[in-house]
């Protein structure tokens, strides 16, 4: 964690965050710690009459520490002397969360549309409708988007897919309704419970698992495509234990890098056997496609690939 950057009180009951970057100087161009903020997920930034800080507002949704976390070493990067983030009680927190969590077109076919709103689909349309709850994931923040927009591509019917840190639900529902099977994990309560409703909301059936591990993939079988929107350091401890779960050729889908990372997240997927397939970025974060590369022809068995001893296999 870079220095500046407190760490969670896991016991405050909080609903907003408000993230500044403070300057010892008057920023000329403060266009950078704008958009690094933005990136971040702040609804809304803003920049103190002196000129010497830049603040945004963050919901305290699951995740968003871990992502200040890593943008405030951006804004350290940027020569913020100090980053700040202060906790806001929100009286009527809800309905202002609500208000930033608008109908959104995502990629060709999906649209996140939230539960409040009444939305009749078009034909062709796939139409995710969530009450994210305190969970992350609405297709507002980038990483989310660059995940729905890869998925639409990747995932094909039959397809056995792992969202890795599901948050909302909101990837492992569009892939169920690509037709894949899908398992997906969470490590927190609030997220398991949002996840869950939301997948009843959406008529889709998915296996969620409540733990930090990933879940042995099906008897005698791997995983086509496994996807997770998390921070650089998650995927690089877990690279090697997805390239066990996957089958020969499958792909391994990840969101939430910033460029800083990158390179080690690159070597860390190189190292447990992935290619990168392709790159993309958005607002300041990278997500990427790997592929173990093998021939689909040559699947081993799955006892073969995965020791998966002390790895969950019945889910919630
Ligand atoms: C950035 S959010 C992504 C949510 C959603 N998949 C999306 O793309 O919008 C990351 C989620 O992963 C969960 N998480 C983080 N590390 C995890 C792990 N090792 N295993 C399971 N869940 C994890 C967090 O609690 C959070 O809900």
């Amino acid at each position: 964690m870079p220095t500046g950057v407190p760490e969670r009180h896991q016991e405050e009951a909080v609903r907003w965050l408000r993230v500044a970057a403070h300057f010892t100087e008057a920023l000329e161009d403060a266009s950078l710690p704008h958009e690094a903020l933005a990136s971040m997920g702040c609804s809304g930034t803003e920049e103190s009459p002196d000129g010497l800080t830049v603040a945004g507002y963050l919901p305290d949704t699951l995740g968003a520490w871990e992502r200040v976390a890593e943008v405030g070493g951006q804004l350290l990067a940027l020569g913020a002397r100090e980053v700040e983030v202060r906790a806001i009680e929100e009286q009527d927190w809800a309905n202002s969360w609500r208000q930033f969590f608008v109908r959104r077109q995502v990629g060709e076919r999906v649209v996140v549309v939230p539960a409040w709103e009444e939305h009749e689909p078009s034909e062709g349309e796939i139409a995710i409708v969530l009450e994210p709850g305190q969970a992350f994931g609405t297709g507002e923040h980038a990483t989310t988007q660059l995940c729905l927009e890869l998925l639409e591509r990747f995932v094909s019917t039959g397809d056995r897919v792992l969202d890795v840190g599901t948050g909302s639900g909101v990837l492992a529902i569009l892939c169920a309704r690509l037709g894949a099977t899908v398992w997906a994990t969470e490590r927190e309560e609030a997220a398991v419970h949002s996840a869950k409703e939301n997948f009843k909301r959406n008529g889709v059936s998915v296996r969620l698992f409540h733990t930090e591990l990933l879940p042995r993939p099906p008897e005698g079988e791997e995983f086509d495509i496994v996807v997770a929107n998390l921070v650089s350091a998650a995927h690089m401890r877990m690279a090697a234990e997805v390239a066990r779960s996957l089958r020969a050729s499958g792909r391994w889908l990840i969101s939430g890098v910033i460029p800083d990372n990158w390179s080690a997240v690159l070597a860390a997927a190189e190292e447990a056997g992935f290619e990168l397939q392709e790159r993309v970025e958005r607002g300041g974060w990278i997500a990427a496609v790997f592929s173990l590369g093998g021939d689909a022809s040559d699947e081993s068995d799955a006892s073969d690939r995965s020791d998966g001893s002390d790895r969950p296999d019945q889910p919630e």
